[in-house]
């Protein structure tokens, strides 16, 4: 072996500056034609007893260079860290007013106030997937395969798959909810579902992703007063109003029966509406607001519950809608748009949780 090759290797290691040094000395001995690697791949043509000689040798070297790369490789990483750690440090004493500050989401204050609201009517909160199939979307909702409804519906489909039986799609409201809640629940059941819901469709009012919150109660001896009460009261909490006025429409979706339809009373304010009072008085109006209705007994049926024991209604609202009516915007694109100016206009104080008995909707 190459004494003194071996020593100026080892000075050559000490002196790297950066690891890309330490991987060119790595590759000029120990790299496919390094030379240590030839001098290794060289034992192989001589005679045993030569071998014998020379092979502890050039193993003693192979194990020394190497030991000193890894070591030297080490030592550059520590004090690399050790400079990265150094040069970013973040001082966690400074005034907040320093630093630019985030704000809740419209969307998530108002589905934070409804928490809220129904959580004093006794509603637990319920989730459920946004990749659905097709059976907790539609079939087990009553809308069987051939159903005219699933084509209003404008569903973002999955392909496909094989031996999969149900289509997987993105939902398009958060009525599934129900079914897996009364699955997996049973019954009696008070729950409300907020998330997130997809549909193809895209203009001014219309977003392909959208939020509405689903409300579900099941319960002995359930009747439509007890949805009117229920959409009243939640209402007047929501918009902050006793003069809130409801006026229930019949409609039709076939998950529930009768349907219902629920219009808000507005009164014209500069050309703006407001709520409150009844739609019918002069210069007032009606704003469609929720679908809802008693929940279909097949529905409960397909959900495992005995229809001629359970009964329950069932509403669902959008919740970007809400947040339009009650904080006052005007494009619903915007509230996807991720624009901090119109964060910072309409977004909520963090710290700012809102409470019933601080009221649901103090503004930032
Ligand atoms: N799922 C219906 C929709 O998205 C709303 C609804 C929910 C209607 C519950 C009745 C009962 O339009």
């Amino acid at each position: 072996m190459d004494d003194q090759r071996i020593s100026e290797t080892l000075a050559a290691i000490d002196a790297a500056a950066d690891v890309d040094a330490v991987e060119a000395i790595r590759i000029a001995a120990l790299g496919k034609q390094g030379w240590i690697s030839l001098a290794l791949k060289s034992l192989g043509a001589m005679a045993s007893e030569e071998r014998t000689k020379a092979a502890p040798a050039i193993q003693a070297a192979r194990e020394k260079i190497a030991n000193a790369l890894a070591e030297k490789k080490a030592a550059l990483d520590d004090a690399a860290l050790e400079a990265s750690l150094a040069s970013e440090t973040l001082d966690l004493t400074l005034p907040a007013s320093e630093v630019p500050k985030g704000s809740v989401h419209p969307v998530s204050q108002v589905m934070d106030e409804l928490a809220e609201i129904f959580a004093d009517m006794g509603f637990a909160v319920a989730t459920g997937p946004e990749i659905e199939d097709d059976w907790h979307n539609f079939t087990a909702l009553n809308m069987p395969e051939s159903h005219p409804a699933r084509a209003m519906h404008d569903t973002f489909y999955f392909p496909q798959q094989e031996g999969v039986d149900h289509r997987m799609l993105l939902r398009t409201h958060t009525s599934p909810v129900q079914v897996r809640t009364m699955v997996s629940q049973g019954a009696p059941l008070r729950i409300i579902a907020p998330g997130r819901v997809y549909r193809s469709d895209s203009d001014a009012t219309h977003t392909p992703m959208f939020h509405q919150v689903e409300g579900l109660v099941i319960d002995r001896g359930i009747h439509l007063g007890h949805l009117k009460w229920t959409l009243e009261t939640f209402l007047k909490a929501f918009f902050e109003r006793e003069d809130i006025v409801l006026r229930l429409r019949p409609s039709y979706f076939p998950f529930t029966e009768p349907s219902v339809e629920a219009d808000v009373g507005f009164a014209l304010e500069n050309g703006r509406r407001v709520l409150g009072g009844s739609g019918d008085e002069p210069g007032h109006g009606w704003m469609e607001l929720l679908g809802s209705g008693m929940v279909n007994r097949r529905v409960i049926e397909m959900s495992g519950l005995d229809p001629d024991e359970w009964q329950g209604f069932a509403f669902g609202v959008g919740v970007d809608r809400l947040a339009m009516l009650k904080y006052g915007m005007d494009d619903l694109r915007a509230f996807f748009d991720g624009d901090v100016r119109w964060l910072r206009h309409y977004g909520f104080s963090p710290f700012d949780q809102p409470t019933l008995s601080a009221g649901v909707g103090a503004r930032a």
